[in-house]
């Protein structure tokens, strides 16, 4: 039988030896954010879905490096799920959770109910034109869940810092943009993508592939690596780096793509050749599992970067 997360949450905190502390309520987070303010520490916050893994932990290391009180929200946020069977499904492991954040240095956890969060609730933050490709144009009202959350969790943990992944690109850059506009003393880092060894692009969503789709998923990476050898090779049609990766996609029998895009870093325009600091952004479906994955390019003349 699985226990409540209540159960989990309470048990955890009854034990003496625990060095984190686990919160459900927005009073208790302030409370706890407070006092270690005033102990004279700068807060960090990852905000987090769940089913950590090591991509999510290495955020945590990033805000360790820089802030001396750390806080982890874990919420799966049904605002931002543009399908109500993505958001059911949606893994989930609380003990495994709190054993993994406790372990990586996690002060506080904060872990709400839908209540605790949305109770007649009636505002909503978008953030336009940012959201207009890419993931934003495939999966319409995702964003704007996302922005609400992270604002709502933002007003109610105040971190001096917040560190958000390179995998989800458009989010990181849109919330960026979203703390500027409505200023929000908070400074946004943006983090690695964390890849298993075979290249996969960590997720909590690869939980859901069998065998055959875990293998045939690392077309997506492989894709990104043959864009690299075009660059490197002086390639910079975007219609023809978009072909040769759509093909290596295609090898791995995804059951969709919803799209192969280049785009440019500052605003996530559409772009026709490859210049300056540019975005490939890809996402596609294996079974009902859709996966993303992007590399940040940046071209001066006959020099390059990837990153990925
Ligand atoms: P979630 O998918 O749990 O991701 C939480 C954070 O971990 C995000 O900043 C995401 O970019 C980062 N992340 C995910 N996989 C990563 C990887 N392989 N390497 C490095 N970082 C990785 O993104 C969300 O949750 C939600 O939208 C959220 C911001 C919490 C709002 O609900």
């Amino acid at each position: 039988m699985t226990r409540s997360a209540e159960h989990v949450v309470s048990e955890y905190n009854d034990k003496d030896e625990v060095g984190m502390k686990i919160v459900s309520r927005i009073d208790d987070v302030r409370s706890a954010v407070m006092q270690a303010r005033g102990e004279g520490k700068k807060i960090g916050f990852i905000p987090t879905m769940g089913y950590l893994h090591d991509g999510h932990l290495s955020l945590v290391e990033i805000s360790r490096g820089i802030t001396q009180f750390q806080v982890m929200s874990i919420f799966v946020n049904r605002l931002q799920f543009n399908d109500s069977s993505d958001f059911t499904n949606y893994p989930k492991d609380l003990e495994r959770d709190i054993a993994m954040a406790g372990k990586c240095g996690v002060d506080l956890l904060f872990t709400p109910d839908d209540r605790e969060m949305y109770k007649n609730a009636l505002t909503t933050v978008d953030v336009s034109r940012l959201t207009d490709n890419l993931c934003g144009a495939h999966r319409p009202g995702h964003f704007k869940g996302v922005f609400t959350v992270v604002s709502k969790l933002f007003n109610i943990v105040q971190p001096d810092l917040a560190v958000f992944g390179q995998k989800d690109i458009q989010q990181a850059a849109s919330i960026e943009k979203m703390v500027f506009d409505l200023n929000f003393p908070v400074r946004i880092i943006l983090a690695p993508i964390i890849r298993e060894k075979d290249g996969l692009a960590m997720s909590s969503r690869n939980k859901h592939l069998d065998q055959q789709q875990r293998a045939d998923a690392l077309a997506l990476s492989s894709g990104l690596k043959h864009a690299e050898q075009l660059i490197l090779g002086g390639e910079r049609d975007v219609k023809k780096i978009t072909h040769e990766i759509e093909s290596i996609i295609k090898k791995g029998n995804p059951d969709s793509i919803d799209y192969i895009s280049v785009v440019s870093y500052e605003d996530l325009s559409y772009i026709d050749r490859i210049d300056g600091k540019s975005v490939i952004a890809l996402a596609a479906f294996w079974g009902t599992t859709r996966l993303i994955d992007n590399m940040i390019i940046e071209v001066a003349g006959d020099s390059y970067k990837c990153i990925y």
